[in-house]
């Protein structure tokens, strides 16, 4: 018979990282439970991602894997979710006995009820992976009195961009707003039990209601409601398309104390000439005059950003240009890829694929300036006191300060590490905190002040 004990995994994006979380709470209220150790499970659900080339290799071999560990044991289900299980779909099923479930995007909403079943008929295989034409609501499911402090909210699903590079539309689907009550409501609810910092998710957050799903609610406005919300202290939403963002939602950065002064903007090229092979709709030029309001709304705003290096027909002088707008923007970090070709987009078939070795050696450069960069401005944070909102005990293993280290992130979202001499719980408190040292991608600091 098989137990109703599970084991995620997860990769790639924040969205999936937010569907594992749901997934879990929704599989507690049906009475499964998460397995100590992946041994132990049951139940093995996948939660996959095909952005990039190298997560989609993963997805083979950890099902080889888990096959291997498992062998001889006849109380084993796989399910496989997420964009590779909608790219491979049923395919799964025959290459791998265990595999009785797939689901895609808009599947997850029903994954829960279909393991109920899957576990009790050992003979049966679904798939969930049409694409359904409302934004797929989902119950909840929070048990207990606790949220975390900070968490996640989706608003909306898919993409309608098609970026030359980009699976996503193919993986996820069309863009599908959700409504700017349901988001509302959830938000609400959410600080009310108590969390204090909440990120609003989409592929595309600056187009939200701009599909036949949006109910005339813009970006700015579903912005400004949430901001409203007594009792949110910090507010951040992820991920805008450079094309799509409003002035409306640029001088909230200055209006809106809530608004963190961080903002993710996937820049992918400095070039032109690749930003317009790209489909990004954008160029440097316009890039730049995005920048200059929105730092003109927040001066101490944070930018971070996407790159993609080595797209097709990229030359050095093509390279250099993004190195250089980077380094003139200053961004205190970037998410930077090696281009790989996805099956099915405009990218795929273009002419002029760079060689794997400068692609690399080019992505080196990059990331060598950026992660200097990102230590500058760690350290240029020492000696400031930041208001630091703790999520839990530290997972710092390194840790060789006396008393209970707790961590938590400050108003940019960085990870901040605090040695506390009371036993206090300190989860969802705010405290004044005087950063004293800085790491390669973290603070420490002590305490300056009282928690509130
Ligand atoms: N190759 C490399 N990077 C990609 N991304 C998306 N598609 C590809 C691809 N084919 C990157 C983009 C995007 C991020 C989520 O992943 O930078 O913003
Ligand atoms: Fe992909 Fe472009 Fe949509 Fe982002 S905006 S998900 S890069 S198609």
């Amino acid at each position: 018979m098989i137990q109703r004990s599970f084991h995620i995994m997860t990769f790639g994006c924040q969205m999936n990282a937010n569907d594992s979380d749901w997934l879990k709470r929704a599989l507690n209220a049906r009475g499964f439970t998460e397995a100590a150790t992946a041994e132990e499970a049951s139940v093995f659900i996948l939660n996959t991602c095909s952005v990039r080339e190298k997560p989609e290799q993963k997805v083979y071999s950890l099902l080889g894997r888990i096959q291997n560990m498992t062998k001889g044991r006849d109380d084993v289900l796989v399910a496989v979710g997420g964009c590779v299980a909608q790219q491979v779909g049923r395919g799964f099923f025959n290459r791998f006995k265990q595999v009785r479930l797939v689901f895609g995007t808009d599947g997850l909403a029903s994954a829960p009820q279909a393991l109920d079943r899957l576990v009790e008929e050992e003979q049966l295989r679904m798939s969930l992976l049409d694409f359904s034409d409302e934004y797929p609501e989902k119950e909840q499911e929070w048990t207990g009195d606790t949220v975390p402090s900070a968490g996640f909210v989706n608003i909306m699903q898919g993409c309608d961009n098609y970026c030359a590079y980009c699976i996503v539309p193919y993986t996820r689907g069309r863009q599908k707003s959700r409504s700017s009550v349901s988001v509302l409501e959830e938000c609400t609810r959410l600080v009310e039990r108590g969390m204090r910092d909440i990120t609003l998710l989409g592929q595309n957050v600056n187009s939200f209601g701009q599909d036949s799903h949006g109910d005339g609610t813009s970006f700015a406005g579903l912005l400004h409601q949430v901001a409203d919300i007594p009792g949110l202290e910090r507010l951040r939403f992820v991920t805008s398309h450079p094309k799509d963002i409003a002035d409306e939602v640029i001088e909230a950065f200055g209006t809106r104390a809530n608004i963190c002064p961080r903002l993710h903007l996937p820049m992918q090229s400095g070039s032109d000439r690749i930003l317009k092979m790209m489909g990004r709709k954008y160029d440097t030029a316009r890039y730049r005059s995005i920048v200059d309001k929105l730092r003109a709304a927040r001066p101490d705003l944070q930018l971070t950003t996407d790159i993609i290096v080595g797209f097709p027909g990229e030359t050095e002088e093509d390279f250099l240009q993004t190195l250089h707008l980077a380094q003139e923007i200053g961004f205190a970090q970037s998410f930077s890829f090696n281009y790989s070709d996805r099956p099915g987009t405009r990218a795929e078939m273009l002419p002029d694929k760079v060689d794997k070795a400068v692609m690399q050696e080019r992505l080196m450069r990059y990331q060598d300036w950026q992660a200097e960069y990102t230590e500058q401005i760690l350290h240029g944070m020492v000696g400031s006191t930041q208001a630091i909102l703790f999520e839990g005990m530290s997972k710092r293993s390194d840790s060789d300060a006396p008393g209970t280290t707790w961590q938590g992130r400050d108003v940019y979202g960085q990870l901040v590490h605090v040695s506390l001499p009371e036993d206090n719980d300190m989860a969802g408190k705010l405290l004044p905190v005087r950063i004293t040292e800085a790491k390669k991608h973290s603070l420490i600091g002590e305490k300056a002040g009282e928690p509130w």
